[in-house]
C-alpha cells in the first residue's frame, strides 16, 4: 500500500481548525481505499514564534524537505500587525518556506457553486459558470527583490520588483500545460504601460508562447483586469500574473465564490530533481475566528483535495470534490455562507465525510 508523508502545517488563527478538518477527511479516505498517510506536525508563523523565536523553525524546513507534500493553514496574527517596527513577522515564515522549497507557481482555481450563486454580491447572471484557474508567480518580483528596507535617515523605504527571464518561463510553462488541459487561453495581466518588469514579461511570454500555437494568448493590463474579474469574469480560463498582482486579484476573484473561504490553492515547484507542493486555503488567519469552530474547511478541504492530484491520487481528490458539492447542494453552510443557519466547521466537514463514496 501506498504511504505518503504529509507535513502539516497549522499556523496561525483559524488555520489549526480548518487544517483539522481535511486531516479527518483524508484520514476517512486512507480507511476505506488503499492508501496510506504519515501525518507529521511542524510549527510556522506566529506559533512558531511564539514557541521559538522564529517563523519558519528548522525543524520545520525539515520536515517539510523530507515530506511527499504539504497541508497548510494560515498565517498571520493582529498581535504582529499592531507593531510595524518589528522586524520578526508570522508572515516571514511561509514566505522563507516557498522561498526555500523553490514553490513558484501558485494555482488558484476559481470555480462557483450553483448552490451558493446567490451569495455572491455580485449578479447570479454574471458568477453562474465562472470556471477560471489563476496562475500567480510565487517565489519572485517586489515580495523578494533586493535591495529592500529604509535609507540610512530612515525617512524613505524602498522595495525591489525583479525578474528574470528564467523566472518567467518556468512559471508561464505550468501557465500554458494549464490551458492546454483546459479551454486552451491564457491571459497574461501585467502593468506593461508602465513597468519595466512587465514589459520582460511579455517580451518572454511572446516568445515561449511560439511553442503553444493552440493556446490564445492576450495581455490584459492589471488594472482592467481587475475590473473584468467583476465584470465578466467567464472571459478568463487561465490567467498568469506575477507574485503581488496575483496575490491581490485572487483575493477579489473569491468574491465571486461567495466566499473567501472556498477558495484553496496549490504551490509547486522543484527542488533537488524533486517535484515540491505545498497545498493552502487562500483565506488569511481570520483571527476573530479563531478557536470558535465557526470557519469555513472548504477552502482547506479542496487544497487536499489538490494535493491528492499532485500526488497523483486523482480519483480520490475527486471524491472529496463530490462530497464538497454534494453538502453544499444540501444546503449545509458555515457562517461565512449563511449566518441566519449555519454548521460549525466541524459539523461541516462531517457532512463531508458522509458524503464520501
Ligand atoms: C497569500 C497571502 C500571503 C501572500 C501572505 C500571508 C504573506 O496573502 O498567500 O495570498 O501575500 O502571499
Ligand atoms: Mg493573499
Amino acid at each position: 500500500m501506498k504511504t505518503y508523508k504529509i507535513a502539516v502545517l497549522p499556523g496561525d488563527g483559524i488555520g489549526p481548525e480548518v487544517t483539522r478538518q481535511s486531516v479527518k477527511i483524508l484520514k476517512e479516505l486512507a480507511k476505506k481505499y488503499k492508501i496510506n498517510f504519515k501525518f507529521q506536525q511542524g510549527l510556522i508563523g506566529a506559533a512558531a514564534i511564539k514557541k521559538t523565536g522564529k517563523p519558519l523553525p528548522e525543524e520545520t524546513l525539515k520536515l517539510c524537505l523530507s515530506a511527499d507534500a504539504i497541508l497548510f493553514g494560515a498565517i498571520g496574527d493582529p498581535e504582529f500587525d499592531k507593531n510595524p517596527k518589528l522586524k520578526v513577522r508570522p508572515e516571514q515564515g511561509l514566505l522563507a518556506l516557498r522561498k526555500a522549497l523553490n514553490l513558484y507557481a501558485n494555482i488558484r482555481p476559481v470555480k462557483t457553486y450553483p448552490s451558493l450563486y446567490e451569495k455572491s454580491p455580485l449578479k447570479k447572471e454574471i458568477v453562474s459558470g465562472v470556471d477560471f484557474v489563476v496562475v500567480r508567480e510565487l517565489t519572485g518580483g517586489i515580495y523578494f527583490g533586493q535591495p529592500r528596507g529604509r535609507s540610512e535617515d530612515g525617512a524613505t523605504a524602498f522595495d525591489t520588483c525583479s525578474y528574470s527571464r528564467e523566472e518567467i518561463e518556468r512559471v508561464a510553462k505550468v501557465a500554458f500545460e494549464l490551458a492546454l488541459e483546459r479551454n486552451k487561453k491564457v491571459t497574461v495581466v501585467d502593468k506593461a504601460n508602465v513597468l519595466a518588469t512587465s514589459r520582460l514579461w511579455r517580451e518572454v511570454i511572446l516568445e515561449f508562447s511560439a511553442d503553444y500555437k493552440s493556446v490564445d494568448l492576450e495581455f490584459m493590463y492589471v488594472d482592467n483586469a481587475a475590473m473584468q474579474i467583476i465584470r465578466n469574469p467567464k472571459q478568463f480560463d487561465v490567467i498568469l500574473t506575477e507574485n503581488m498582482f496575483g496575490d491581490i486579484l485572487t483575493d477579489e476573484a473569491s468574491v465571486l465564490t461567495g466566499s473567501l473561504g472556498m477558495l484553496a490553492s496549490a504551490s509547486i515547484g522543484e527542488l533537488g530533481n524533486k517535484t515540491r507542493g505545498l497545498f493552502e486555503p487562500i483565506h488569511g488567519s481570520y483571527p476573530q475566528a479563531a478557536g470558535k469552530n465557526i470557519a469555513n474547511p472548504s477552502g482547506s478541504i479542496l487544497s487536499a483535495a489538490e494535493m491528492l492530484k499532485f500526488l497523483g491520487e486523482s480519483q480520490l481528490a475527486e471524491k472529496i470534490e463530490k462530497a464538497l458539492d454534494k453538502t453544499l447542494e444540501q444546503g449545509t453552510a458555515t457562517q461565512d455562507i449563511n449566518e441566519e443557519n449555519y454548521s460549525t466547521c466541524s459539523e461541516f466537514a462531517e457532512r463531508v465525510i458522509r458524503n464520501l463514496i
